[in-house]
């Protein structure tokens, strides 16, 4: 754990988090912070020159950042600038997550007691589910900043209610000065992109086949080349141009990230992407029959019926050894669950939904 102050702060850009903190209260988990994501390749928005603040850079600081990380501490709702910061992430609707001294936990009521009255919407960042965290040893910090990434953050809104983000989770924009490593990756995920894409006349998309929906599209069965396959159709329109961007960002990594697993047994393969249809980006993919887990599952509790132990065996099977072949090609999936496990017409387990994952 480090302590030094970060040479050099806020260069222009886009960041993925935005520190909220009283510097005196909360310094050193500010700077924890800032270190450990910078170690894993995220960048922070941090203000550790509190003398020379300049409220419009602080704002925009607010603006470019896709998560508010408030560091709730005593004094947070007495300190003005705070106060603005909140404030703003509600006016841009920038996702908020909060993390706490551990020790400070029994005070969370009395903290957010200290809301200025004429702002009392802000109270509502107590629907927030609070991250506490704890610097007391190394250990302790590593399993902080693990809670801190699997954080779901939560837009709050003028009327002291929670949303979820338009743009889910995991709203990792890379930062506009990228390195040569991170060109090359970014012209290897342009030309796999472009090199499969499907002609929108070559696929029937069955829109009145709905397979299910997530957080981040909806699947349709679909038909192409006399075969069935499934198509993700994730729809841009209503979006304004710069979340349709992170959007498209998330979509070509989801595919390239998939493309690189299409040798895997037990993970479901993608065959390409339709780019032509206005509004809609569609990944284009095997077809499991059975659904998901999930589906299966509630369906199996409607009719009362347990699980035959020897299915069960397979699919705990078939999921480890996904997630093993993810593990070889170095992928992180990050969301597993029932409902992104697929089964096939053989029952077969496939893992799937990469659209929270890392290389
Ligand atoms: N290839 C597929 N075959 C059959 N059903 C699918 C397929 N892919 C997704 N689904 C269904 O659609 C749901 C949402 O798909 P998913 O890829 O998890 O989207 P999201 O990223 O929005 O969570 C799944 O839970 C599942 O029920
Ligand atoms: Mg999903």
């Amino acid at each position: 754990m480090s302590s030094l102050s970060p040479k050099c702060l806020n260069e222009p850009g886009e960041w993925q988090y935005f520190l909220s903190h009283v510097q005196y209260e909360s310094k050193d988990i500010a700077l924890d912070t800032f270190h450990s994501m910078e170690k894993l390749g995220r960048s922070c928005w941090l203000d550790v020159r509190m003398d020379e603040r300049d409220e419009a850079a602080m704002k925009e600081g607010i603006k470019n950042s896709n998560i508010i990380i408030v560091i709730m501490s005593p004094a947070y709702f007495t300190r003005p600038f705070c106060v603005k910061e909140l404030e703003w992430a509600v006016e841009y609707e920038i996702p908020i997550q909060v993390i706490i001294d551990v020790q400070l936990k029994g005070e969370i009521g009395n903290i957010i007691g200290r809301c200025p009255a004429d702002k009392a919407y802000l109270k509502g960042i107590g629907n927030i589910n609070f991250t506490e965290v704890s610097r007391a040893n190394p250990t302790f910090w590593k399993a902080s900043i693990d809670s801190i990434l699997k954080a779901k953050p939560k837009v709050l809104t003028n009327a002291g209610t929670v949303k979820e983000p338009n743009v889910t989770n995991a709203i990792i924009k890379p930062r506009k000065r990228i390195t040569v490593e991170r060109a090359a990756n970014k012209y290897r995920i342009e030309r796999i992109f472009n090199e499969n894409e499907i002609d929108k006349d070559d696929i029937k998309i069955l829109e009145n086949e709905s397979l299910g929906t997530g957080g981040f599209g909806e699947v349709f069965k679909a038909k192409r080349a006399g075969r069935i396959c499934a198509a993700k159709v994730i729809s841009t329109g209503g979006l304004n141009e710069m979340q349709q961007r992170d959007m498209f960002k998330k979509f070509q990594k989801e595919f390239a990230l998939m493309c690189s697993t299409n040798t895997c047994q037990r993970v479901i393969r993608v065959f390409g992407v339709v780019l032509q249809i206005p509004g809609k980006l569609v990944l284009v993919m095997e077809y499991a029959e059975n659904g998901s887990l999930r589906k299966y599952l509630n369906r199996q509790a409607a009719i009362d019926k347990r699980l035959e132990p020897s299915l069960l065996q397979s699919i705990i099977y078939d999921i480890a050894y996904g997630m093993k072949e993810l593990c070889k090609k170095g992928v992180h999936h990050r969301d597993l669950k029932a409902d992104n496990v697929l089964l096939d017409h053989d029952m077969i387990a496939k893992v799937s939904d990469f659209v929270s994952s890392i290389v």
